[in-house]
């Protein structure tokens, strides 16, 4: 059993996207471990993707997940971290694969809907993050 983090990002939720990106998690049996939704401050997002720091796009990205609320989740099953990205699709949606919430719902390869992590490390890096002990079930 493996545990991931993932994001519908202030574009999915602004655009009403919630409940299309839920419905794909419970469909495909992932469970859900934790969620919130969050305001991430500018230095909040600046955090998350520190990773990112040295790229071109890492000012546009911090600024565009701190422009409005996020749904942040704990989602766990038989390689969930793999599955989930299965799920999302590429990056970018232009290369996402048909059938993916990148491919079906993205607008731009900043505006792409929804994260996940890509490794172990990353997942429990990104999990408590955002949640304490007492926020997961
Ligand atoms: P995500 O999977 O959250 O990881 C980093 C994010 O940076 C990515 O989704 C996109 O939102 C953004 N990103 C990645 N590559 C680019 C790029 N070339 N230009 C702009 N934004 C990018």
């Amino acid at each position: 059993m493996q545990q991931t983090f993932a994001i519908v990002k202030p574009d999915g939720v602004a655009r009403g996207l919630i409940g299309d990106v839920l419905k794909r998690i419970e469909s495909a049996g992932l469970r859900f471990k934790a969620m919130k939704l969050v305001h991430m401050t500018k230095a909040q997002a600046e955090g998350f993707y520190a990773v990112h720091k040295a790229r071109p796009f890492f000012k546009s990205l911090t600024e565009f997940m701190s422009s409005g609320p996020a749904l942040v989740m704990i989602l766990e099953g038989e390689n969930a971290i793999a599955r989930w990205r299965e799920m999302m699709g590429a990056t970018n949606y232009k290369d996402a694969a048909e059938g993916t919430i990148r491919r079906d719902f993205a607008t731009d390869i900043e505006k792409n809907v929804v994260h996940g992590s890509d490794a172990p490390e990353t997942a429990a890096f990104e999990t408590s993050y955002f949640f304490n002990a007492f926020e997961r079930v």
